[in-house]
């Protein structure tokens, strides 16, 4: 596993790290599964884990704090993150702070997460949604100190609502933010424009999340794909999404080179990017894990290929179905 520098926080961190929401809070789970698949993980180098305590209100915490006891040999980093307290994922325009983030509330779920987490301090607390709006709310960045000051949390992070990159970047102005997570793939480029500049002016690590656009660039989804009742991609990939997305991976299909899959290809874009820190695929398998970490190699898409990746941008705006 190579590694890159997170920001300003110094850290040395896996540039592949682990989504851990499909594994509790997705159907589908298998936990025998999940726990060889993280614990092969750790066993090739990857010291990144990403949850947080809306994945199944805490049980994804859980996993990761028994994965954190099994391995206290290693350093792994854990990143978490503070539900809106109204629960709504996304925020709308016009949420409030305290709606959302209310100093209480922003400390409660942190000693939630201590708990969940087993540690006695989180590495990166992160912002589950954000409106840019709140950047002069002092009352937010008050706590965030206060909880570093504690000792309690080492970084805070934002993680950036669905297709809108920009909506943090008065806020990371104000210094208090350390890391910013947002969808980054062969489709999602728009955080180039104007995020990533801003984040290396300010030293801020990028997460990127959703390298696969939630299964669409894995190649494996059809027209016709469903999931069992109560899986949120049925309400995710409503037949306008599911077509579309799935047209779109198809077109990246000539362009896989000799030998690579559409999971590997869509890694390697990522990884081309210097700003990223780390990437956080979901993964469930240890096939999965096997295959993912193995793009950490150092080995660079060719010019043209990537060249010709960029002609595949998909700029997209918060829908009805979006969340
Ligand atoms: N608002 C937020 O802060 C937010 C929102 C979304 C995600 N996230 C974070 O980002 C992480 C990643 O996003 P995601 O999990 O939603 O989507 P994703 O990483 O784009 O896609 C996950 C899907 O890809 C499949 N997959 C992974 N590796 C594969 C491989 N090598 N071959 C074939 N299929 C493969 C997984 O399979 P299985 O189904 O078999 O596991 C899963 O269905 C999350 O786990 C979470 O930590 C944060």
């Amino acid at each position: 596993m190579r590694e890159r520098r997170f920001g300003r926080l110094g850290w040395k961190v896996g540039e592949i790290g682990y989504g851990m929401w499909g594994l509790a809070g997705w159907t589908g789970n298998d936990d025998g599964e999940t726990a060889a698949a993280l614990d092969r993980a750790v066993a090739l180098g990857c010291d990144f884990f990403d949850t947080a305590w809306g994945y199944a209100e805490g049980r994804s915490e859980r996993i990761l704090g028994a994965l954190l006891k099994a391995h206290p040999e290693k350093r792994l980093i854990v990143a978490t993150k503070i539900p809106p307290k109204n629960f709504q994922w996304p925020s709308r325009r016009g949420s409030s702070l305290d709606e959302c983030f209310p100093p209480d509330h922003i400390r409660e779920y942190t000693e939630k997460s201590l708990e969940n987490l087993g540690v006695d301090a989180i590495d990166l607390q992160q912002f589950h949604v954000w409106e840019d709006a709140w950047a002069d709310d002092e009352r937010w960045i008050r706590t965030v100190e206060d909880l570093k000051r504690e000792g309690l949390v080492r970084g805070f992070g934002v993680s950036v609502n669905r297709w809108e990159p920009t909506n943090v970047v008065r806020t990371l102005r104000t210094g208090a933010i350390d890391a910013v997570q947002v969808i980054y793939n062969i489709f999602d480029q728009a955080p180039e424009d104007e995020l990533f500049p801003l984040c290396r002016e300010l030293d801020v690590a990028v997460i990127a999340r959703v390298p696969f656009d939630e299964g669409t660039l894995t190649g494996t989804l059809t027209r016709e794909s469903t999931w069992p009742e109560g899986d949120w991609r049925n309400t995710y990939f409503v037949p306008e999404n599911l077509a579309q997305s799935v047209d779109r991976a198809e077109a990246l299909r000539p362009l896989i080179p000799d030998g690579m899959t559409m999971p590997e290809l869509a890694l390697r874009f990522i990884l081309q990017e210097p700003t990223v820190s780390t990437i956080i695929p979901g993964m469930r398998k240890v096939r999965n894990v096997e295959a993912n970490l193995a793009a950490s190699d150092g080995r660079a898409l060719a010019d043209g290929l990537m060249a010709d990746l960029r002609t595949h941008r998909w700029d997209r705006t918060p829908t009805s179905w979006s969340q």
